[in-house]
């Protein structure tokens, strides 16, 4: 399995996946500003893994501070919290490891400040480790939903790239495929980026699943046509009411999968689910230049200078489309989600039942 980041000798390592399949580079990243910039540059994407990239990014600018008292250290540190935060406005992750990384050091203030240094690299790695786990448990709740003869539709990248490994809407096709299903994928291209022929594509024929590539307008025709009998997508940011933020086109997917009486499952580990946010109307919704839309590769022009353009990068799909919601701990109704927020709820009963 394709490895997306990696703390090395005291640097992170990043496959620089905008230039992929066409060449297989590693970045190496010193400090935390090259991980902001590979972040922003989309060297690494997927919400799970900006989301590690930023974990590690903090534990390179920890290297750097002097400080002698915890709370000196806490206040250098703020830089970069602020910088990696900046970079990519949808995906919660970043949010989410920054947390995470805030409330580790506050349960280490007594350590000193080169103990913390060094607790904070092995935590980074924790976060990027725990993430393969926390994907194969979606595998595993989502692989009840393909069946034997299925084509799978899935649109951008939410494999392995997107994550520390396994992927999220990956997880339930390596799983069923391991459970002796045989299956097809449907990739969406995405424009404009390419992460499904670009990215996708690429991974699934590495792990021979079999996988054909469309245009993003074709999916509706398949469909129509009776060639698709499932949907599975990522999340950058599934919020209280079920609604889901993924990438662009996303929610013309999730309309057509209404329409033609098509299950959509969106892929969603907890730490991309915010509980603080009610609805996907207040999820703020990254905005890109233009050259993404006018040019190919930045370099071939196929748009005629100066044109207006929008490029958004994600949309918002109303949880009303959603059949499911994938997490770690069980696939839920989008309806239901709300209640994973309290670590008291019975899990048990909101479940879909896995199915043997
Ligand atoms: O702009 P990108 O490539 O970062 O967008 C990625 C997506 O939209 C993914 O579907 C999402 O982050 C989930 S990745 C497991």
């Amino acid at each position: 399995m394709v490895k997306t980041i990696e703390w090395v000798d005291g640097k992170v390592h990043m496959l620089d996946q905008s230039r992929l399949p066409i060449e297989v580079v590693y970045i190496e990243c010193k400090d935390y500003l090259k991980v902001a910039e590979g972040i922003k540059k989309l060297w690494i994407r997927g919400a799970p893994a900006i989301g590690i990239a930023a974990a590690m990014g903090l534990a390179l600018a920890a290297q750097e501070i002097k400080a002698d008292s915890f709370e000196l250290f806490m206040k250098r540190l703020e830089p970069a919290c602020d910088t990696l935060l900046a970079t990519r406005p949808t995906a919660v992750n970043i949010q989410w490891a920054v947390d995470r990384i805030r409330a580790f050091l506050e349960n280490h203030r007594d350590e000193s400040i080169e103990k913390l240094k060094g607790v904070l690299i092995e935590e980074a790695k924790k976060i990027l480790e725990e993430d393969v786990a926390i994907n194969r448990s979606i595998g595993i709740w989502g692989a009840q939903f393909i069946h034997e003869g299925d084509t799978v539709l899935t649109h951008c990248n939410a494999g392995s790239l997107a994550t520390g490994g396994y992927g999220t809407a990956t997880a339930p096709m390596l799983v069923a495929r391991e459970q002796g299903k045989k299956f097809s994928v449907i990739a969406d291209e995405t424009r404009p980026v390419l992460q499904g022929a670009r990215l996708t594509a690429w991974e699934l024929m590495e792990e021979k699943i079999p996988v054909t590539l469309i245009t993003d307008n074709t999916a509706g025709a398949l469909m129509k046509r009776g060639e698709i009998n499932l949907a599975i997508v990522g999340t950058d940011r599934t919020v209280r009411n079920g609604d889901v933020a993924n990438k662009i086109g996303t929610y013309s997917v999730a309309v057509l999968c209404k329409e033609h009486g098509i299950p959509f499952y969106v892929a969603a580990p907890l730490s991309s689910i915010d509980f603080s946010i009610q609805s996907g109307d207040q999820i703020p919704i990254e905005e890109r230049g233009p050259e993404e839309v006018t040019h190919i590769f930045g370099k071939c022009r196929i748009a005629p200078e100066g044109v207006k353009v929008r490029n958004l990068a994600f949309d918002v799909t109303p949880a009303r489309y959603v059949t499911a919601i994938i997490t770690e701990k069980g696939a839920f109704r989008p309806e239901d989600l709300k209640e994973l927020a309290d670590p008291r709820a019975d899990l048990e009963r909101l479940k879909i039942q896995l199915k043997q």
